[in-house]
């Protein structure tokens, strides 16, 4: 039984522009709703509730980053089948953006979709990830900017593989 939450939004497909937005407040509070048994797995979001505070990660100058989910460990990210191989895919972890990466079989990674720039989502690119808003452009495995005018990494969200799915650690 599945104890999880996300929905996948897209798939290795570059969604249309959004309006640039503010980095979404991150998880405040543990609004996931836990939805079970629906055959295809897709489950449902709250949407987070206000509050102040909270960014999309933490940045360092040119030092490591991570993404913050109030999501608890072992929360279904995706399932593994649902990320191309040296691809991504958009999915949505306790009501904010993240992109799950498979850069090699086998091998998963998680990021915020949330553009260290000016704050759009990040989409599912050609063998990368993709910026629609000015074209910043990010690496598969580690999230760094490989061109355009982000300033830093996307923040990196710790997964792992459970069975056949992405869970948060
Ligand atoms: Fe992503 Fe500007 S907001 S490149």
């Amino acid at each position: 039984m599945r104890t999880s939450t996300t929905q996948v939004t897209s798939a290795h497909a570059a969604t249309p522009p959004q309006a640039a937005t503010p980095p979404h407040d991150l998880l405040s509070r543990r609004s996931l709703l836990v939805s079970a048994g629906t055959g295809a797995g897709a489950l449902v979001l709250a949407a987070c509730s206000g509050g102040g505070g909270g960014t999309a990660g933490t940045t360092g100058e040119g030092g490591a980053t991570s993404a913050t989910s109030a999501a608890p460990s072992g929360t279904v990210v995706t399932a593994t089948g649902d990320v191309p191989v040296g691809g991504a895919v958009s999915v949505q972890v306790d009501g904010a953006p993240y992109l799950v990466t498979q850069p090699e079989e086998g091998t998963f990674e998680a990021f915020s979709a949330i553009c260290t720039h000016q704050g759009c989502t990040v989409a599912p690119g050609d063998g990368e990830l993709d910026c629609p808003c000015h074209g910043s452009r990010f690496d598969l495995s580690t999230g760094d900017v490989l061109g355009g005018p982000a300033p830093s990494p996307l923040p990196r969200l710790a997964v792992t593989v459970s069975g056949t799915d992405v869970v948060t650690t």
